[in-house]
């Protein structure tokens, strides 16, 4: 194996890459040192549980001192440049200050020096980007989110440094629910959630799950990338889609411990197209809730967010959190806005990229994250996804026949307390032929909202009147859905 005198790695979790270096010099022998432009350089206690205990102990606790001069960069590598001894120096946030020619300069050399050597330079921060000089001569380290050993140490961490503040309530068993509730957060994200779960009532419990699980949503909508939705708040019901079910119910078994005896792949994820308004994120919804899985839900939109950071980047981190709470269903709804061909290629062949990075995790992802791609426009979909092998199944949705029009209707008459016996079901299911599941909802509510302004309960011909008040997208957009059911026909597989 090749020696990297620089090592980088992107995150924001600098107390976690604090640990990992802490045992690695400790195998290894070697002094640590940190630095950051507030605190200069610092040489490491070595104590990796020094940090956790810090933030609850009493103020005045003694910090280890910088040594002089060493707040300015180039003072700083100077002063490392002179140190005789192996040493691995953790420098944070220090990306920046290497856009200044003399420090960049100071740094290619010390780089050199440790590649002879054997020390090395860690650099941190939050979405990194090297000059160009220096950024081959570096390697880059994917620091996961925490793994399950990582939060059970912070859950035991946590509850000993509240130690006779809150009690524990925790039966053995209750222990991996609460692991799992935290996965997909930070571990600074999940000790606060913790400290703070226990800490409200004074103790920590079971209780705490849902508030941790609620907790975790926030945590990662405002991250800006992903869209969380539990196990527990997810109530999807679809109509239909028998076809699709079906297969879900076969696929499952992919996932159980005899399929992995057998060296089976679990599945890989599907591509659901169709007209809009037909059920396809309802579907996408209602895979997660009967795998029982964790629903993340990707925003295309949000990818390409200035923002929030480079769209590669992005997809990357969002991915890196889906796997984090593997098993997990990751939803891309609108495939082709995120990953399509466009008309102008006005993006610089970004979303190209980005396609093209999505491939190769697809096709290469160990862990157990089972896409559900959406999409409307097919005419926008690189044809490689359409291939054979890159989704396991692709699925066409579409117009619910008569059977599934009158399961959509109860759906949602029953959602609104609607009872089914004052209504002529037969003649509401003829009347809305060519209705799509969401024009069929809308016209529920909107005749719902008539009833209330006239003052009667809904019946059937009120539905009716409004039902023929509405010009349906099958007709005002026919060319469209003959064109998508001609590509579709014999190629892809129908959800009914
Ligand atoms: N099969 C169905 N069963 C029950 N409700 C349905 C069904 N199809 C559609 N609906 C209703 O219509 C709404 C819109 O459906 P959904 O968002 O899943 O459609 P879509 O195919 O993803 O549309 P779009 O292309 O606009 O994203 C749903 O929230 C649901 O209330
Ligand atoms: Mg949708």
């Amino acid at each position: 194996m090749s020696f990297h005198p620089v090592i980088v790695i992107e995150t924001v979790e600098e107390e976690r890459v604090e640990v990992l270096l802490n045992k690695a010099v400790n195998d290894l022998q070697m002094a640590m040192f940190d630095w950051s432009i507030a605190q200069g350089l610092v040489r490491s206690q070595g104590n990796i549980h020094a940090r956790w205990t810090n933030e609850y102990a009493p103020p005045g606790t003694i910090r280890p001192s910088a040594l002089e001069n060493t707040t300015e960069p180039l003072d700083m590598l100077k002063h490392i440049q002179d140190m005789s001894f192996k040493a691995i120096y953790l420098l944070k946030d220090f990306a920046k200050h290497l856009d200044d020619a003399a420090v960049a300069r100071q740094f290619r050399e010390i780089a050199h020096q440790f590649s002879l050597n054997r020390s090395a330079i860690v650099i941190t921060g939050d979405a990194i980007t090297l000059p160009r000089d220096i950024a081959h001569d570096v390697v880059y380290f994917p620091l996961k989110l925490p793994d399950q050993d990582e939060l059970y140490q912070v859950i035991s961490e946590v509850t000993r440094s509240l130690q006779g503040r809150i009690k524990v309530q925790l039966q053995k068993q209750d222990v991996p629910p609460l692991v799992r509730a935290l996965q997909g957060m930070t571990l600074k994200q999940a000790k606060k959630v913790i400290a703070y779960a226990a800490l409200e009532d004074g103790a920590l419990s079971t209780q705490d799950i849902g508030r941790i699980l609620q907790r975790k949503a926030q945590v990662i909508h405002e991250e800006g990338l992903l869209d969380y939705i539990s196990v527990e708040n997810n109530t999807a019901l679809l109509g239909g889609f028998s076809g699709l079910k079906q297969w879900l119910a076969r696929a499952k078994v992919g996932f159980s411990p005899q399929a992995q005896a057998f060296n089976l792949q679990p599945p890989k994820g599907i591509l659901i197209v169709g007209i809009q308004g037909c059920g396809k994120s309802l579907a996408a919804k209602t895979i997660a809730r009967e795998w029982k899985m964790p629903l993340l839900k990707l925003d295309a939109g949000r990818l390409y967010n200035k923002y929030v950071g480079e769209s590669e980047r992005n997809f990357r981190r969002a991915v890196s959190l889906a796997e984090s709470m593997a098993p997990a269903v990751l939803w891309i709804d609108e495939i082709e806005k995120s990953m399509g061909v466009s008309d102008t290629d006005a993006d610089g062949g970004l979303s190209r990229r980005l396609f093209g990075y999505f491939l190769t995790w697809l096709q290469e992802k160990s862990q157990e994250v089972f896409v559900v791609a959406t999409a409307n426009d097919l005419s926008r979909i690189p044809p490689e996804l359409l291939r054979k092998g890159r989704f396991d199944e692709i699925f066409f949705v579409d117009l619910p026949d008569p059977q599934e029009r009158a399961i959509i209707l109860k759906i949602h008459l029953q959602a609104r307390n609607q009872s089914l016996e004052h209504f002529d079901l037969t003649e509401l299911v003829q009347a809305t032929d060519g209705f799509s599941g969401a024009e069929i909802e809308q016209a529920v509510i909107t005749a719902l909202y008539r009833a209330i302004y006239e003052q009667q309960p809904l019946d059937t011909p009120m539905l009716v009147t409004e039902i023929k008040a509405t010009t349906p997208l099958s007709i005002s957009r026919r060319e469209d859905l003959h064109q998508l059911r001609a590509i579709a026909q014999g190629r892809f597989v129908n959800v009914k």
